[in-house]
């Protein structure tokens, strides 16, 4: 994962609480169907997890993210990790797929990651990954407008992320020069192993980011309040709102 400069990560709580994130990733790696021996790069790798899984498959995988303290994460389990910035890679055919779970929705800088992937791949080279696509976790995106709006605070200079069409996907990767096998946008509402504030406390940093501290654990409150009809069942088990745009791109 990836994200500005006010989203922190914090891998222990990471670990504790999102570790859905990840698991949830196991059908992109069959879509990218990684051979051994292949170089990868995990592009947005968090802790590793799934770099560690690309690796059991017999890969050497270079993981790259934008946060030091997962990068940290991922190399004290003995993985090669570094940190980057997905707009900024600086690689040059040195990889036969790049790969990406649930990252690129921190990127807006899209069109630049897009070039950097290409530049990096070799000619035949795979890009296969899923993020967040347009209409992803909406009820807490409005929600967030509303209690931000409530508090005087505009939530918009604050959004961090980029939800694309399948169709703007599509037209961003082939002016990019890929060609398109498939983009796919789908509905995949995702339990929670607790409650949304987690979610919150650990994802919409930067719009948290826009009252005092002292202000913070009201403005949850208030989030808890109005998405509870929308996310929350009768048992009181949360589920965000997740849509997911997955593709696969090669490079002619
Ligand atoms: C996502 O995985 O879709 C996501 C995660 C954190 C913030 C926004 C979206």
């Amino acid at each position: 994962m990836a994200g500005p400069p006010s989203q922190r990560w914090d891998p222990a709580r990471y670990a504790r609480n999102a570790r859905f994130v990840s698991e949830l990733g196991a059908p992109v790696v069959d879509l990218l169907d990684p051979q051994p021996g292949e170089r990868l790069l995990d592009l947005g790798c968090g802790d590793g997890a799934l770099t560690r899984e690309l690796m059991a498959r017999g890969c050497r995988v270079l993981g790259i993210d934008s946060s030091p303290e997962q990068v940290a994460a991922a190399r004290r389990q003995g993985l090669d990790a570094r940190v980057g910035d997905a707009a900024e890679l600086a690689f040059d055919g040195e990889f036969d797929a790049v790969f990406s779970n649930a990252a690129l929705h921190w990127v807006r800088r899209a069109d630049e990651a897009i070039a950097g992937v290409h530049a990096a791949l070799v000619p035949g080279g795979r890009f296969v990954g899923e993020f967040g696509g347009a209409g992803n976790v909406s009820a807490i995106r409005e929600a967030l407008t509303v209690a931000l709006a409530e508090r005087g605070v505009d939530a918009a200079p604050l959004d961090p992320w980029f939800f694309p069409t399948d169709d703007e996907y599509r037209a961003r990767l082939q002016a990019g020069g890929f060609q398109v096998r498939e983009v796919r946008l789908f509905a995949r509402p995702t339990p929670l192993p607790g409650d949304v504030a987690e979610w919150l406390e650990i994802f919409a940093q930067p719009f948290l980011g826009g009252v005092a501290d002292a202000q913070r654990g009201a403005l949850i409150d208030r989030l808890r309040e109005l998405l509870r009809p929308r996310l929350c069942d009768a048992g009181g088990r949360w589920a965000v709102d997740y849509v997911r745009l997955r593709f696969a791109a090669d490079k002619p």
